[in-house]
């Protein structure tokens, strides 16, 4: 079951949207009962219990795939070896590993005395830790795990996320004495506000609160998105700030050939964590804020966002501060800067600018694109440097006496740097399009356009009617996508890497195989039972398509009350109308006949005994 991310709500307002959203969907018009609990800085991870006895530990990784950390996971105190109780035959647990603020010290106090560098805060040292590869070390780290969730679960399954809580810690897990039920958003607001006021006083770090609506039933109704659960937000705390002195201003270029006013910082703690760099975004943001080098000023960092620069403090000039101003050319390559028409943004023109070359790089090769492992910076540094390297395609081309060749590069990397090249040829379409750079298009885009066409060939083939067809792709991004394979340098570059063996996969649609596949339904007027977001998500859960309008291809309309003209031309087109008595049995059959939905919570039932709480 994938372990999914969760949406973030960054205020008060948009908590409050969150339950309407959630209100929405259910068609529902009274309170929801929540289920609040702070939402931990540090590393996901979960826990397989075979027979009650912990069988593997794995992070969560890009949510499909993870690392194995069992041995490292072993030596954490709160992770049960065997479950207690009365345990199921396979359980997982997932939670958070964290590093209680005390242990953080202590552990930077130690490498002190053995002249070692601090790590920057406890996130840092808890992942740096539990990927160890001599769990040795792991061990003399002091780590901590909060269990939150269960994955895969067999036995007699909970009705809410509350019984699902006890009956982890019924089961040995230390679980949050900080969680909470709350019946409304009000009261789930009055409970992150609180957590909010309470954030410093806590013996671990957190970052917001985590919303989940309490009833498992609701939080099958309600269903997933691509990446996140309808069912729960991440309530995320206001940005921490401190103050410091700007040294120097440096033009940094992008990937994009953009250039951005880059602050160099007297390093200043935030939040617990060391900052010595902070973004001014852009230079119409520079001059807005008024910003000097020399400057003293206020900044600020939201999770794991790079911090940016608030605002001067006019009042402490003392009359050496001294304007930035953007170069008139690329630092990096000499090439001109430009900004074109209508953008904000300065650009170097330059086409083989190292900078560029390397941002495009290291996005391709990066855990969420081609996943090229043990690709990291230094390396793309130094192939580009030595012009081995000058653009993606040519990675396909390295073999292990070219890598082997350079320095602290030993053959047995080497090697292992050519199978992981190898191995990321054969890489799905949608990491492939991520991996492409192409502006506008993320992770979630490169998704929705691979699950609508399927081949690259298509896809370099869409036109710009076809890609605006696709939920959550608008005007600028079909053009971006259209204009990038028009591009006759990105048509030869893709063009190279299919020639060097890269062969982007078919998409698992997962629709596929749903027991309505390929059927496609249109809706007309409202349904009594569930509203219409929710039916066309149940219909695409079953392998449905859902259209807007009546036509030739049309299997089905589903026909609620008030319904509009949809029925009149389903009727002269003669395709089958169901009621809505008929649509809920096609409905459920089509469950019978698939497996339940994944959830990243699956449900328990439990009397609550003891429970296995700290803090
Ligand atoms: S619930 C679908 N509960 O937040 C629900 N997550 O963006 C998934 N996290 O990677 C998770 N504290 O590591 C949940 N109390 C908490 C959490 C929590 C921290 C992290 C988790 C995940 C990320 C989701």
């Amino acid at each position: 079951i994938p372990m999914l991310g969760l949406e973030n709500a960054m205020s008060r307002e948009e908590l409050f949207e969150f339950d309407q959203r959630v209100k929405k969907f259910l068609g529902l018009e009274g309170e929801v009962a929540y289920y609040c609990e702070p939402k931990f800085d540090g590393l996901a991870v979960e826990l397989v219990y075979e027979n009650g006895l912990l069988a593997l530990g794995s992070t969560r990784g890009d949510g499909m795939v993870g690392e194995e950390i069992t041995a490292n996971l072993r030596t954490i105190r709160s992770i049960p070896l065997s479950l207690s109780g009365d345990f199921p035959s396979l359980l997982e647990a997932r939670g958070e590993v964290v590093m209680l603020l005390e242990d953080f010290q202590r552990l930077n106090e130690l490498y002190e005395e053995r002249g070692l560098p601090h790590f920057a805060n406890p996130r840092n040292a808890a992942a740096g830790s539990v990927r160890q590869l001599d769990s040795k070390i792991t061990a003399e780290r002091k780590l901590t795990f909060f269990a939150y969730g269960l994955g895969r679960f067999e036995g007699a399954l909970p009705s809410s996320q509350s019984e699902a809580i006890s009956l982890l810690a019924d089961l040995g897990f230390l679980v949050s004495s900080l969680r909470q039920k709350a019946l409304g958003i009000g009261a789930v607001a009055d409970y992150c506000a609180d957590m909010e006021k309470r954030r410093e006083t806590l013996p671990f770090e957190i970052d917001g609160c985590v919303i989940k609506v309490d009833e498992i039933s609701l939080q099958e109704r309600l269903g997933e998105k691509s990446r996140s659960p309808r069912w729960a937000v991440a309530y995320k705390f206001k940005p921490v700030q401190a103050l410091t002195r700007i040294r120097d201003i440096l033009p940094s270029v992008g990937r994009t050939g953009a250039i951005t006013p880059l602050a160099v910082l007297d390093a200043v703690q935030v939040g617990g964590v060391t900052v010595s760099r902070a973004t001014l975004h852009n230079m119409d943001e520079l001059m807005r804020k008024g910003v000097l080098i020399g400057d003293w000023v206020v900044i600020q960092r939201a999770g794991d966002v790079i911090p940016e620069v608030v605002a001067p403090l006019a009042e402490r000039r003392d009359g050496l501060e001294r304007p930035f101003i953007m170069p008139d050319r690329c630092p990096v390559c000499g090439s001109g800067v430009i900004k074109p028409e209508g953008e904000v943004v300065y650009r170097c023109e330059g086409l083989d600018c190292p900078a560029q070359i390397k941002g495009r790089l290291k996005n391709f090769v990066s855990r969420r694109a081609m996943d090229i492992d043990g690709f990291g910076i230094k390396l793309i540094e130094q192939l580009v440097d030595s012009g081995k390297v000058r653009d993606m395609a040519e990675i396909f081309r390295l073999d292990a006496a070219t890598l082997a060749s350079l320095e602290r590069m030993g053959p047995k990397s080497a090697q292992n740097l050519v199978e992981a090249i190898e191995k990321s040829k054969g890489r799905p379409l949608s990491r492939f399009l991520n991996a492409l750079g192409i502006r506008h298009v993320g992770e979630a885009t490169a998704e929705a356009v691979a699950g609508r066409f399927l081949t690259l060939e298509r896809v370099m083939g869409a036109k710009r009617e076809e890609l605006l067809e696709i939920d959550d792709v608008g005007p600028q991004v079909a053009a971006s996508i259209v204009d990038f394979f028009e591009d006759e340098k990105n048509r030869a570059s893709i063009e190279k890497m299919l020639s060097l063996g890269v062969s982007p996969k078919e998409e698992q649609t997962g629709a596929g195989g749903g027991a309505l596949s390929g059927k496609v339904f249109v809706l007309t007027g409202s349904l009594s039972s569930m509203s219409r977001d929710e039916a066309k998500e149940s219909l695409k859960r079953a392998g449905a398509k859902v259209a807007s309008s009546v036509s030739s291809k049309t299997d089905y309309v589903v026909a609620g009350e008030e319904p509009g003209s949809k029925l009149k031309e389903a009727n002269s087109l003669g395709v089958t109308v169901l009621d809505e008595e008929a649509f809920l049995k096609i409905l459920s059959s089509s469950r019978e006949t698939q497996q339940s939905p994944a959830q990243e919570e699956a449900p328990l039932a439990s009397t609550p005994k003891k429970q296995g709480t700290l803090f």
